[in-house]
């Protein structure tokens, strides 16, 4: 792979983007992280602080951390954000108004977790998990499938979540699709054993996801951005795919586009690591060359000054700033998101742009019990 130099290669991290009304300063995205920092799901003014901070400091599009529809076993956490309510959209306008002051663009990732939920959690005990099948990422039994009259109601409360963030002042949504949550147990057929519409073979199971994807664009009209995060892999199943070649992942596809979704967020735990033989191509470049929308990736990026240095390559395990760059500047994907390594350096972005490597805050969990 052809290398750049580090001045050209940063270069095409800080290019503008836009797409409609959604217009960015670069292709830095904050990628959406959980911290539980809202008791009763009420995001205070810490956690508007924590997102400005990462807006001032350069980075062009922030995901919320998961923030969730109503419904009473969303979550099984009673410290992460409503995304309902009167106190909690409240405490979110305020969000999206400091990050705006700050220059940048936010868009709520909207969620519920579904069978990943154990039965008596937290903050709402009485109320059963819910899930296609009923079951868990194991696959074993846990609960009744979900009925016509439960899948209809969270698909309003999708809806009703993307109307309350166009109202309150964000720049679009995000449907945490990935990862083995609610919407995530519908693609997989491990977690998705119906025999009605919703099941059945690949296309059927991407039927919750389409219904709630129209019934958001209803919503919202059709110039607010629709992010549909996805993934193959499942929390504690990495191994897990939804699809195994590029051919199914095209099937796989083609009716979410179809449904509405502006941008896919293609979450992969390294950005480096072809996602089918034969091609170097990640996960967001296959799903950008299958459907033409654009892509944003994400997995590992910048964790340490390491990752800044010199060229090391696959083999080793690590791939440096050059080869992410040299995939973006070859349009492989759109977008590049940044996990970790924001959540330890506010920093990030500016450091970057201004060459800073030196000052760059190697990722530690210490910074996962507060919000700075
Ligand atoms: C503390 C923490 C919380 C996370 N919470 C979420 C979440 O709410 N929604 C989501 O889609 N991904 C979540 N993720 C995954 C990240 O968005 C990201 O995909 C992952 O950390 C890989 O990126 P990184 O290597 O840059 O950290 C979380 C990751 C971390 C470390």
């Amino acid at each position: 792979m052809e290398k750049h130099n580090k001045s050209q290669a940063v270069d095409s991290l800080f290019k503008p983007f836009s797409l409609g009304n959604l217009k960015l300063s670069n292709r830095i995205v904050m990628a959406p992280m959980t911290r539980s920092f809202s008791p009763g799901g009420v995001p205070g003014p810490d956690v508007a602080a924590y997102y400005k901070r990462r807006a001032e400091n350069g980075v062009g599009l922030i995901v919320t951390e998961g923030t969730l529809i109503n419904h009473p076993a969303a979550t099984g956490d009673p410290n992460v954000p409503n995304f309902h309510g009167e106190e909690a959209l409240e405490g979110w306008a305020k969000v999206a108004a400091a990050v705006h002051e700050a220059g940048g663009r936010i868009v709520p990732q909207l969620w519920h977790v579904g069978m990943t939920r154990a039965n008596g959690s937290q903050p709402n005990p009485e109320a059963l998990s819910i899930g296609p099948s009923g079951l868990n990422l194991n696959g074993d039994k846990v609960n009744e499938p979900m009925t016509q009259s439960e899948i209809d109601s969270i698909v309003k409360a999708f809806a009703q979540a993307a109307a309350d963030a166009k109202r309150i002042g964000f720049d679009g949504i995000e449907l945490h699709g990935a990862h083995g949550y609610l919407i995530d147990q519908f693609f997989w057929e491990r977690t998705n054993q119906r025999s009605d519409d919703y099941g059945g073979n690949m296309i059927a199971r991407t039927r919750f996801a389409v219904e709630i994807i129209k019934a958001c664009r209803l919503a919202i009209g059709p110039d607010f951005p629709i992010i549909l995060r996805m993934s193959q892999w499942k929390s504690s199943q990495y191994d897990a795919k939804l699809a195994a070649t590029p051919e199914s992942l095209a099937q796989f596809l083609a009716p979410l586009v179809e449904a509405g979704v502006d941008i896919f967020h293609c979450s992969t735990r390294r950005f480096w690591e072809p996602e089918f033989e034969g091609s170097s191509l990640n996960f967001a470049g296959w799903v950008k060359k299958l459907t033409g929308k654009p892509t944003i990736t994400v997995g590992s990026i910048g964790l340490d000054a390491e990752f800044l240095g010199a060229f090391k390559g696959n083999s080793a395990g690590v791939a440096d700033i050059n080869e992410l760059l040299v995939r973006l500047d070859h349009e492989e994907f759109d977008l590049v998101a940044i996990g970790r390594a924001l959540l330890v350096d506010p920093a990030w972005a500016d450091k970057v742009r201004d060459g800073r490597w030196d000052e760059l805050v190697p990722f530690n969990t210490e910074v996962l019990k507060k919000l700075y």
